[in-house]
């Protein structure tokens, strides 16, 4: 049976036709998993289901579908600094043949020793490079070790809402219980910031309890924007402290801060060091998602059970990238408070591409939360009135994205996965977008399609 559900191969040419194919493809294997499913044993570990369905594989698909300009998934597309890209060319012609081979498994030893002299000065203590530090496979690999290196079946967790959305499936996956606590926004009207959202430090301080083990904390915010004050910080440390809490602080976007917001390590307040574990990225530090290398930093108490969790899933991260990646940090750290830095250009030349796209936004008849850092951008569409008969079983911004994908060919990211299902509601008004689009890409596609999405506007009363 199984023979005449293989895959079908035929030389196709269009982009069409291969669609087609792939979604044929698609059924069939879909067709062939259900058979392959009745059996008991081969199918996803209990401990996984329910975490199976993942909003950037429908929405990504769709907009390809509908060939919309996207603007949903995160990722910068414009090119990387030169001299990063000249630092993986010249590595992987490298003399030295250990480039070549695995590398130390916590993390290459030119890396670590350039991390440990930038963080030292960032978090203001001395970071010892081997003890004090783990790379991973992106950010979310420092995440994933965090949590099931440090997180027993039975503990609860704190997630702040709107969230980075492989928070919860993977404090589930550990056995952990995710304890919720949505942000608020404090302020309705024409202008609006991510700093009018706010934690309601009475609800925050219920959410605490014996069996609270870890808190994620992830400033700047994606996808709000936010970035947290130092009295935001400071009640979350003393709660953390109060109940001996491990704060998972995901600061990927730490270099990705307008004016005049700062952003503040919470590894800096007082007595935080020994219970925080800060994450950090290459890719959305030097713009380039692709070389998926992060890390995460913090005492070696914390940071040995990640390193054990590490070596026994992923063992070592590659070698080259590792090194490319020291070598651009070498490069930016004698210049780090001079503006030909990278980290301090990159969020002047975005600032202006957030400016646009609130304009584009209040244009199109939409309200956006402006945000103090990152690179997206929540923005509430429920002032327009446009034709969708919105089905009571899902919430309405999956449908209204799904219509503004096929009908005005804007792709962009419904946030209500960015909720627990109790709060989805909380997101239904509102759609995400990231903003980090090359500014030619954006004025050829985007906004010359502007007149096509403006006619949104044409609905509104
Ligand atoms: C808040 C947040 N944390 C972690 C990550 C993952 O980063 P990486 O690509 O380095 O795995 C992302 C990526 O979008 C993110 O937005």
């Amino acid at each position: 049976m199984y023979h005449l559900l293989r895959p079908l191969t035929y030389p196709t040419k269009t982009l069409s036709q291969r669609l087609s194919l792939y979604f044929l493809n698609k059924n069939i294997r879909q067709l062939h998993g259900s058979l392959i499913m009745e059996s008991e044993k081969i199918r996803i570990a209990d401990r996984h289901k329910g975490s199976d369905k993942n909003v950037w594989v429908e929405f990504g698909r769709l907009a390809v579908e509908h060939k919309a300009v996207n603007l949903g998934q995160g990722f910068p597309d414009h090119f990387p600094p030169q001299y990063v890209r000249d630092a993986l060319s010249d590595v992987s012609n490298s003399d030295s043949e250990l480039l070549y081979q695995y590398t130390r498994s916590y993390g290459h030893p030119r890396l670590v020793n350039v991390l440990s002299v930038l963080y030292s000065r960032l978090i203001q203590r001395d970071i010892h490079p081997m003890d004090e530090i783990l790379i991973t496979v992106g950010a979310y690999g420092a995440l994933y070790c965090a949590v099931q290196g440090l997180i027993n079946p039975g503990d609860e967790v704190i997630i702040i809402e709107p969230y980075f959305d492989c928070y919860e499936p993977m404090v589930r996956a550990a056995g952990g219980i995710p304890v919720f606590i949505p942000l608020e926004p404090t302020k309705s009207g024409a202008v609006v910031s991510s700093a009018d959202w706010k934690l309601d430090p009475e609800e925050l301080t219920r959410k605490f309890s014996d069996k609270t083990k870890a808190i994620f904390l992830n400033t700047p915010n994606n996808p709000l924007g936010k970035v947290y004050r130092y009295e935001e910080l400071e009640l979350i440390a003393n709660l953390c402290k109060k109940h001996d809490v491990v704060v998972f602080a995901d600061e990927v976007y730490e270099w990705l801060i307008y004016n005049p917001n700062e952003h503040i390590r919470i590894a800096t307040l007082p007595d935080m060091w020994q219970r925080t574990i800060t994450i950090g990225s290459a890719g959305k530090s030097f713009s380039v998602t692709g070389w998926k290398t992060g890390w995460a930093i913090g005492p070696s108490r914390l940071i040995y059970a990640l390193q054990k969790l590490h070596q026994n899933c992923i063992y070592t991260c590659p070698t080259p990238i590792q090194e490319a990646v020291a070598i651009a940090f070498e490069k930016e750290m004698p210049q780090l408070e001079k503006p030909e830095c990278y980290f301090n250009q990159l969020p002047l030349e975005l600032i202006e591409k957030r400016d646009r796209m609130v304009r584009f936004l209040r244009e199109a008849g939409m309200i956006p939360t402006i945000p103090e850092g990152g690179y997206f951008m929540l923005a509430d569409y429920s002032k327009l009135k446009v034709d969708i008969d919105y089905k009571p079983d899902e919430p309405r911004d999956l449908q209204f994205v799904r219509w503004l994908t096929k009908n005005k060919k804007l792709a962009v990211i419904p946030p209500s996965a960015f909720y627990s299902q109790q709060h989805k509601h909380l997101a239904e008004d509102m759609i995400r977008l990231c903003f980090i689009k090359a500014r030619r890409a954006l004025a050829t596609k985007f906004y010359k399609k502007k007149k096509r999405a403006i006619r949104l506007v044409d609905d509104v009363n």
